[in-house]
């Protein structure tokens, strides 16, 4: 068992938000200074392009989601960062796994159902694989590790998969790609919209006010706290008088995650207060933990150059690792 090497990535289709950083950009960054592990995070800007996108904006769009990763602490020299199609490799062996994957897995696709609807004359063949190209995403690193939300598990289980059937097709008796295993991050935070706290705070909801970017400011921050969806009620003394009450839940979740206590000590001291003095204190701190980032994101944002620089040694350092494996699979199927 050699060390692990964990592969992530974020799409290009929007702006990264709280929920994108508490669920996972901040467990990336807790993992950097781990000896044990080798960590590539990518840029998918191939994946966005399988939904309608303005091809103008998308160099601009890669751009802030590196800014965003750079800003929340990854550190280029500890992490490989990069774009996915300065990496050819990741489009050859998705070629090769489109022909290993059956058309049954990649129809049975719960987010192909959502996001494709039902006319077959807008949707686009790329939506279809993208699964398959996320596969090979993570095999053409011979990825160990992926770290990933609920909605991805089942992409995940589609990549392991793939890997099977390739190893068990053209093998030759060894297996040439591992088999990856799902990466659980610590005390799963969950967050929700502030528009709706059943749906989760997503870069593709429409409404802005439905997420903190980490690009807000501060008066930003604190006018979407305020207007967030709540019930009347003030908050409960203990947690389980958050049961039925997801707007209350989410935002005393938020306050937990970035005091780095429980919503039970949340409540310890807000229970018995209504939203009206709830949701400052949640403005206050939300805006001094975002601080830091944002700042540091509109710095990287002005300096264009810089990021491009460090997009294109992580791109030279990925094509490094993927090379000797795109030609291993190449061999293994027999170009
Ligand atoms: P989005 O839905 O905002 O487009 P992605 O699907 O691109 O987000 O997810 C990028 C990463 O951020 C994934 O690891 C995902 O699990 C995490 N993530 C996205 N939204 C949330 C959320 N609301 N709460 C916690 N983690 C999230
Ligand atoms: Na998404």
């Amino acid at each position: 068992q050699g060390p692990k090497r964990i592969f992530s990535g974020m799409q290009p289709t929007g702006r990264l938000h709280l929920g994108n950083y508490l669920g996972a950009l901040k467990n990336w960054v807790a993992m950097q200074d781990e000896d044990e592990s080798e960590r590539i995070y990518c840029v998918v800007d191939m994946h966005a392009v399988t939904m309608p996108h303005d091809a103008k904006a998308l160099p601009d769009a890669v751009r802030r989601v590196t800014a965003a990763y750079l800003a929340a602490g990854l550190d280029p020299e500890k992490n490989v960062i990069f774009a996915q199609s300065a990496v050819p490799a990741h489009a050859e062996l998705a070629w090769i796994l489109n022909c290993v994957a059956r058309l049954g897995w990649a129809e049975r696709m719960t987010q192909f159902k959502d996001k494709g609807g039902k006319d077959r004359e807008r949707v686009s063949v790329g939506l279809l694989t993208y699964p398959v190209l996320m596969a090979a995403d993570i095999l053409v690193y011979k990825a160990t590790h992926v770290p990933v939300g609920d909605d991805q598990k089942q992409h995940l289980e589609l990549c392991r998969d793939v890997a099977a059937r390739f190893n068990r097709d053209f093998g030759d008796g060894e297996a040439v790609f591992p088999i990856t295993e799902p990466l659980i991050q610590g005390p799963g935070a969950r967050i929700m919209s502030l528009r709706d706290g059943t749906a989760k705070m997503s870069k593709s909801d429409p409404s802005d006010n439905s997420r903190i970017n980490l690009e807000d400011d501060a008066d930003t921050i604190a006018r979407k706290i305020k207007k967030a969806k709540t019930d009347p009620e003030p908050l409960p003394d203990s947690i389980d008088g958050l049961d039925g009450r997801p707007e209350a839940s989410n935002l005393v979740g938020i306050f937990a995650a970035l005091t780095g206590g429980s919503k039970a000590s949340v409540l310890a001291e807000y229970g018995g207060q209504g939203f009206g003095a709830f949701k400052p204190a949640l403005a206050e701190v939300a805006v001094e933990y975002l601080a830091p980032i944002s700042d540091e994101y509109r710095r990287l944002i002005a300096e264009p150059a810089e990021i491009d620089r460090i997009l294109k040694k992580g791109a030279e350092r990925a094509r490094a690792v993927a090379e000797p494996v795109i030609a291993e699979a190449k061999a293994a199927i027999g170009f």
